[in-house]
């Protein structure tokens, strides 16, 4: 595996949280952020290990190559974060739609260009994009279009960061994660019918596959779809 930390952007909840444990428990030296730096150093704390927090507000990129100074050298970047939205195109809410694409496309690629000297040949990084990429929803217009453009940003950076690997994920609802584990039962049982494994996916298996995207030297390029099948259906 290659030198360095472990930076997960967005480690402080949710999946990429899950991930940040995951190198934690393998004794790698973790970094995660979140919003506020105070509340990142205490996840940081409960994580374990020798795992920092970092505060840096990815809808505000000119802010984050201060707050990532002092990252050392990184083997795996993983880029989480979000901010919820529900947009549709007969209500645009301007301010939203802003923040959400600065966040995820800017916002990312910032990281990204920050981190960049810390990132060896062997490093890898994974994005974070999701299903609402393939499978839209009334409201998901913004969500579904940045998703779209991580598909992009892949693409180029493969060519752009060579020989460093560069993989998306892009899950379906998570059932477990923080965000759905509590959905009406309604809509629960509504995604199972369209999910061909009969379940949700879940936390351990998003994991799985980051871990896979993350580490195998041959995957680079690659979008790959967590969603038990649903893009089958
Ligand atoms: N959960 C799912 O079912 C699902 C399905 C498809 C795709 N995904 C994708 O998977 C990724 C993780 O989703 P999740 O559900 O695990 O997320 P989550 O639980 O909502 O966690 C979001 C993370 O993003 C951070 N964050 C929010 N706004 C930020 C900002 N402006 N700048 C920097 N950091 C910010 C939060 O940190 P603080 O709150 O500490 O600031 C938190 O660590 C996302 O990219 C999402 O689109 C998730």
């Amino acid at each position: 595996m290659a030198d360095g930390s472990v930076v997960v952007v967005g480690g402080t909840r949710g999946l990429g949280r899950e991930v940040a444990q995951f190198y934690a428990d393998q004794g790698r030296d973790v970094v995660i952020t979140g919003r506020d730096a105070t509340s990142a150093g205490a996840f940081a704390a409960e994580i374990g290990g020798s795992t920092r927090g970092v505060g840096l507000d990815l809808a505000e990129p000119e802010t984050i190559a201060a707050a990532l100074a002092d990252v050392g050298e990184v083997a795996h970047l993983v880029l989480a974060a979000i901010e919820r939205d529900s947009n549709s195109v007969k209500d645009y809410d301007i301010a939203a739609a802003m923040r959400l694409v600065t966040l995820k496309l800017v916002g990312y690629t910032e990281v990204i260009h920050t981190l960049l000297p810390k990132l060896g040949d062997d490093s890898s990084i994974l994005i974070f994009g999701g299903l609402a990429r393939d499978r839209p929803y009334p409201g998901s217009t913004t969500v579904t279009t940045v998703n779209g453009g991580v598909t992009g940003l892949v693409r180029t950076l493969v060519i752009e960061l060579a020989p460093r690997r560069v993989n998306a994920l892009h899950p379906a609802i998570v059932g477990d994660s923080p965000q759905w584990i509590d959905m009406p039962a309604e809509r629960h049982d509504a995604l199972v019918q369209r999910t061909p494994t009969g379940r949700l996916v879940t936390m351990a298996e998003v994991i799985d596959a980051s871990r896979f995207l993350l580490e195998n030297g041959a995957m680079n390029g690659i979008n790959l779809a967590v969603d038990g099948g649903w893009l089958c259906m």
